[in-house]
């Protein structure tokens, strides 16, 4: 049974796992878990997940400045698997109150971390108490601060001193290759951005398509560091019990 107490030795165990197998095992033996889907390539691994598991838990961050592309896809992928997909909303009040401040593009200005904070993180806060665990696409392809995504990890970022939560992240090992090559060969909807050149997308004002070599983190918040490049959901990790 996987727990907090085991959990570096489950990702020991992890390692040469397919991205299938860590599911299955995770789904088996965790019950109160959810996947996070982000509306992108990450649907691989919602519907491998849906396929071993049809009442799946799926919730989406709903940060109110996505592409209508991404929302009619998140409809599309929620209507054509039923899958009962949770939309999380921001705090209205807060959102107002930043929003009146500072108006709707500040992070041009100051830095995406008090937009996150508010449509994505806190949010997400206040779901994943509810959770034992939750699931993510992150894979260590995808950035140089998730060069070392562990598998299985306990969620240092969002665990309280009352509620451990534990994180997977089936994908860690596998590259954008591995996981298109999915997309194709189980005739998976896509996102329809991906063939207008966007590779990692998020929300609208800050996402854009990259060019020929470019890498795909190139393409968010392109105006920042590519060490800042993470909006808080996942805090760079390093060992298995790091966030
Ligand atoms: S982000 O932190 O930079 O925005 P990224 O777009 O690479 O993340 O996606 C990595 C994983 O984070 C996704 O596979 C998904 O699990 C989660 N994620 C990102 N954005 C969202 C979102 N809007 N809603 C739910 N999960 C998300
Ligand atoms: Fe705000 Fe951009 Fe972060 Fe979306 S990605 S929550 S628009 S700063």
């Amino acid at each position: 049974m996987i727990n907090t107490q085991n959990i570096e030795a489950i990702n020991t165990e992890f390692a040469d796992y397919e991205p299938k197998q860590i599911l299955k095992r995770v789904l088996a033996d965790i019950d109160n878990i959810a996947i996070s889907f982000s509306g992108a390539e990450d649907v691989a691994l919602v519907v491998m997940a849906w396929k071993l598991k049809k009442d799946i838990k799926v919730f989406s961050l709903d940060t109110g400045r996505l592409h209508p592309e991404t929302m009619q896809f998140l409809e599309r992928i929620r209507k054509e698997y039923k899958i009962d997909i949770e939309f999380l909303s921001p705090e209205a009040a807060q959102l107002e109150a930043f929003t009146r401040a500072k108006g709707l593009f500040s992070f041009y200005e100051d830095g995406h971390e008090q937009c996150c904070g508010i449509r994505k993180i806190a949010p997400l806060r206040k779901h994943l108490q509810g959770l034992s665990a939750w699931i993510t696409g992150q894979r260590k392809d995808q950035s140089p601060t998730r060069s070392n995504v562990p598998v299985a990890q306990i969620d240092k970022s969002f665990s309280t001193p009352e509620h451990t939560l534990l994180k997977f992240n089936p994908f860690a090992n596998w590259t954008s290759a591995q996981v298109w090559e999915y997309i194709r060969m189980f005739d998976v909807p896509y996102n329809p951005l991906h063939d207008q050149g966007f590779v990692s997308i998020g929300c609208q004002p800050c996402t854009k398509p990259i060019g020929p070599n470019q890498h795909e983190r190139e393409g968010r918040w392109w105006w920042e560091e590519a060490t800042q490049k993470e909006c808080g959901l996942h805090k760079p990790s390093v060992i298995a019990t790091d966030s």
